[in-house]
């Protein structure tokens, strides 16, 4: 049974595989409070952006959570529209109210050339750790899955429910009655059970405890091989950059 709540990274730091996304979250209540019932939950990863507009609801529920700063993994994301990296990441911490992230993503590739995992390393002088992507049993980019591990970058799974899509369909919901467990555990632990970080995003407090609640059984071969047969990207190399919700 896959037990192991964090991974290691290729630069030695490690990352909790399971993190309360915000995306789509609004600044103010509907954030703070996501974020303090994860904490309290035991969630010890948030993944923010600095366009989303809620870091500094973040940053607000982190401090009202009395969870120390050091055992949080913070992601935020700079948004390529601007220029500069480091400022616009001068600009996430303040608002977030911390003196560092502990990942930080460009958010979109904006049509350069950072399209395949292989392209930005060959042209970073530090290889990147994560990739972070549009990634789920019915988006199984097997392609860039294993681009990704050869060049030891961790994928990194957004919309691991489909946004909400996944959850209705008849073969997850067959599984999860199966394992006695709901479709949102039987998609967060096909991603857990592979190793990969995964950001569930969801504002109701038992849906956080539920998405929560995946580090104590395991999907059997058949169950695994049937999530990933929902593929239908045909298993490509490719992330998913054009707008799409
Ligand atoms: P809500 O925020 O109202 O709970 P994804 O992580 O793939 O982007 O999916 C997020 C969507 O799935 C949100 O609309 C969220 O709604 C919903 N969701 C998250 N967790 C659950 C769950 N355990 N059961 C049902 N719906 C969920």
């Amino acid at each position: 049974m896959t037990t192991e709540r964090t991974r290691q990274l290729s630069d030695g730091s490690r990352i909790p595989l399971l993190g309360l996304g915000v995306w789509q979250v609004p600044n103010g209540t509907a954030t703070v409070d996501a974020v303090r019932w994860a904490l309290e939950l035991g969630y010890r990863h948030i993944d923010t952006a600095q366009g989303y507009g809620n870091e500094e609801s973040v940053g607000q529920a982190l401090r009202e959570s009395g969870v120390p700063r050091d055992e949080v993994y913070i992601t935020t994301k700079f948004f390529p529209n601007a220029k500069d990296p480091e400022a616009e990441l001068e600009h996430s911490l303040k608002r977030l109210g911390v003196d560092q992230v502990d990942l930080y993503l460009v958010h979109w590739p904006k049509g350069g050339p950072v399209r395949a995992c292989d392209t930005v390393t060959r042209s970073a002088s530090v290889p990147p750790v994560v990739n972070q992507v549009q990634f789920s049993a019915v988006e199984y980019r097997r392609g860039l899955l294993e681009a990704a591990e050869k060049l030891g970058i961790a994928l990194e799974a957004y919309s691991p429910l489909g946004t909400g899509r996944h959850l209705t369909d008849s073969r997850v919901a067959a599984i999860a009655e199966r394992s006695g467990r709901t479709p949102a555990q039987v998609l967060i632990r096909w991603c857990v059970q592979r190793g990969l970080p995964v950001i569930p995003k969801s504002t109701r407090r038992e849906r956080i405890a539920e998405n929560a609640d995946v580090f104590d059984f395991t999907l059997s071969d058949a169950d695994m091989a049937a999530l990933d047969a929902l593929d239908k990207t045909g298993g490509t190399d490719r992330a998913r950059e054009g707008k799409w919700w």
